[in-house]
């Protein structure tokens, strides 16, 4: 990730607003009843990003052959919601992401098996695949459980059926 993206998240991140009414709404018009209910308890600055995210994948796709699919709009929405289970405020994310990169791409399963921050450390860095096991089990999109997964691991893109167009998008709206 690039530093000027970082910041901006960061800065982001500070706002404790939640959602508008009408965005919390418009969430719930899209995902499942189980979806819903974990997306709901998620912080307020995590469902704000996910609504920045669907809103931008929104206008990316429009006019393109998945602008009616509500699926991907599921996909942006929940493509972070296995952060829930780390329980990592800011900055106890930034220290996960700094661990995360010095530790290299084997860590994050073992640290996860262990216990207290470090514990903590793992499963923020696993929020990913932890959020596609919550999706499968909520009865949620296949299409947004396969995104959680994939959402931080390009190389696999492809290999899960991915459309590159859709997956670009996607990641685009997470990155602005
Ligand atoms: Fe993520
Ligand atoms: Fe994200």
């Amino acid at each position: 990730m690039a530093a000027p993206h970082l910041l901006r998240r960061f800065t982001r991140s500070l706002s404790r607003r939640p959602p508008t009414a009408a965005d919390a709404d418009w969430v719930r018009s899209v995902l499942t009843p189980g979806e819903w209910a974990l997306w709901s308890r998620l912080p307020n600055h995590d469902r704000a990003h996910a609504v920045r995210v669907a809103r931008r994948l929104e206008t990316s796709l429009a006019g393109t052959p998945w602008a009616g699919d509500p699926a991907w709009l599921d996909a942006a929405l929940m493509h972070d919601v296995g952060k829930y289970d780390a329980g990592l405020g800011l900055y106890g994310r930034v220290a996960a992401t700094v661990c995360g990169a010095v530790g290299g791409p084997g860590m994050p399963q073992a640290w996860s098996g262990r216990t207290g921050f470090t514990r903590k450390v793992g499963l923020y860095l696993r929020h990913g695949e932890i959020g596609a096991d919550m999706i499968r089990m909520a009865g949620g999109h296949e299409e947004a459980a396969v995104w959680s997964a994939a959402h931080h691991h390009p190389d696999t893109w492809a290999a899960v059926g991915l459309d590159p167009r859709v997956a670009a998008a996607l990641d685009a709206a997470d990155h602005e």
